[in-house]
């Protein structure tokens, strides 16, 4: 295929359509205050790729914000503005949003050559940036509209999977692009050209010169991808995990405990299900025996919760015996799906079966019956009424209650009132 120097087409076909209306608006409006417009980053790597994408960020060669205020007069909205850094958020009247930024700073540094400068400034946005797929840009202005801007080659490495830096210091610069060049692997199936990757092994040291709140919000955004395994290895490849005490021996273990966890997760839960990160990230602490070190990183009660319930669980392996729901209820009731999987799919050698087969059963379970109902019934009050009810949820999973009737009559024929 010839490479495109113009993406209307694709634009057109490939928005939603009130996001190319959007476009051909701010194209107006550019035209009559005479500003250079552009769309800007991973919306149009992510138009070539055919991957959904609503984040519309614009640059303006010149004054970002007297732009989006132009807008404003035009189609109507609001803006929310910060001054010192030139940027603004444009709410469209549908609700929609959209970052403007803008160059002026570059645009003034230079006065004296003005036409020069225009270009340069767009190109020196782009110089900032991450990757070359992700440098790319297009112009928005009537005349050109849909041309592409791809000083950095971005279109043809979009073609080879390459994920290549724009130059050798990027990643000293801000190592949060180590992750996102390794969710971008994950996400798209790309690969670092070889120099990316070397430098990136190189730079791994300075992940620790950011907040941890910054670094879990990478691992986060890395583990909510596609294919989070593959984000795990490169990971290993790239002695992420030294840092926390893990060993490297523990990657084939981690590698085996997350495929079994993607695998049986497609089962436990019918529809398409994001595990949370926390799942993925605990892994090689938990495959390299050192789980406490991961206390400082975990960043909401539900996070804490799946770790208290993973050692819980690891004390109790009597529980990979246990095979009716009889057995397994009463012990499992009050850990979640998440901690449960993770533990059976921990060791290769477990026959994680008959677990498995209680959590999908446990999913369809229904309370058909309260200690309000029983005390109607006739039921004296008072604390065996928990050991019926939980009976009662064991009768629900196997099957033998499955109505409001049918439990009145199981409670009624098992349990007498005195
Ligand atoms: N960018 C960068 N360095 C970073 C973060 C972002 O150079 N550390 C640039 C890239 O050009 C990127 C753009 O800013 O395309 C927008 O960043 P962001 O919205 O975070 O990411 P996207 O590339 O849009 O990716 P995603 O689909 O994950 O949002």
């Amino acid at each position: 295929k010839p490479k495109l120097d113009n993406l209307k087409e694709l634009m057109s076909t490939r928005l939603p359509e009130s996001t190319y209306q959007l476009l051909k608006d701010i194209s107006k409006s550019s035209g009559e205050s005479h500003v250079n417009v552009y769309l800007i980053g991973g919306i149009v790597r992510d138009l070539f790729l055919d991957y959904p994408n609503d984040d519309v960020d614009i640059t303006v060669e010149g004054d970002g914000i007297s732009f989006a205020k132009q807008l404003v007069e035009d189609y109507g909205g609001t803006i929310v503005s910060h001054e010192s850094f030139g940027t603004a958020t444009w709410t469209h009247p549908n609700g929609e949003q959209i970052d403007v930024t803008s160059t002026r700073l570059e645009y003034y540094a230079r006065p004296a050559s003005l036409p020069d400068v225009e270009r340069a400034s767009l190109k020196m946005d782009l110089n900032r940036r991450d990757f070359t797929i992700n440098s790319m840009a297009v112009r928005l202005n009537p005349r050109s509209f849909g041309k592409l801007v791809d000083p950095f080659h971005g279109q043809q490495d979009l073609r080879s999977n390459t994920i290549r830096i724009l130059h050798n210091l990027s990643f000293i610069e801000d190592p949060t692009r180590i992750f996102r060049a390794v969710r971008f692997e994950s996400r798209f199936n790309f690969k670092m050209d070889s120099q990316t990757l070397t430098l990136a092994h190189n730079s791994i040291g300075r992940i620790k010169d950011l907040s941890e709140d910054r670094m879990i919000g990478q691992i986060k955004a890395l583990f909510n991808d596609r294919a989070p395994s593959k984000a795990m290895l490169r990971l290993f490849d790239l002695h992420f995990w030294r840092q926390f005490d893990i060993q490297d021996e523990c990657r084939e273990s981690s590698t085996i405990h997350v495929k079994q966890l993607e695998g049986i997760y497609d089962r436990v839960f019918e529809e398409e299900y994001t595990i949370n990160w926390i799942n993925y990230f605990a892994i090689p602490f938990y495959q390299s025996e050192v789980l406490d070190k991961i206390e400082p990183y975990l960043m909401s009660r539900g996070d804490r919760k799946f770790i208290q319930d993973v050692k819980a669980l690891m004390n109790q392996s009597e529980l990979l015996e246990m095979e009716t729901a009889w057995e397994l209820h009463p012990k499992l009731k009050n850990y979640s799906n998440e901690a449960i999987l993770f533990f059976v799919t921990a060791r290769p050698d477990t026959n994680a079966e008959p677990i498995v087969d209680y959590l999908v059963r446990r999913q369809k379970l229904v309370n058909y019956l309260t200690g309000e109902d029983m005390i109607n019934e006739g039921y004296k009050p008072g604390k065996y009424f928990r050991n019926i009810l939980l009976a009662l949820e064991v009768a629900v999973l196997n099957g033998e209650v499955d109505s409001r009737e049918s439990a009145i009559e199981w409670l009624l024929k098992n349990h007498s009132k005195s």
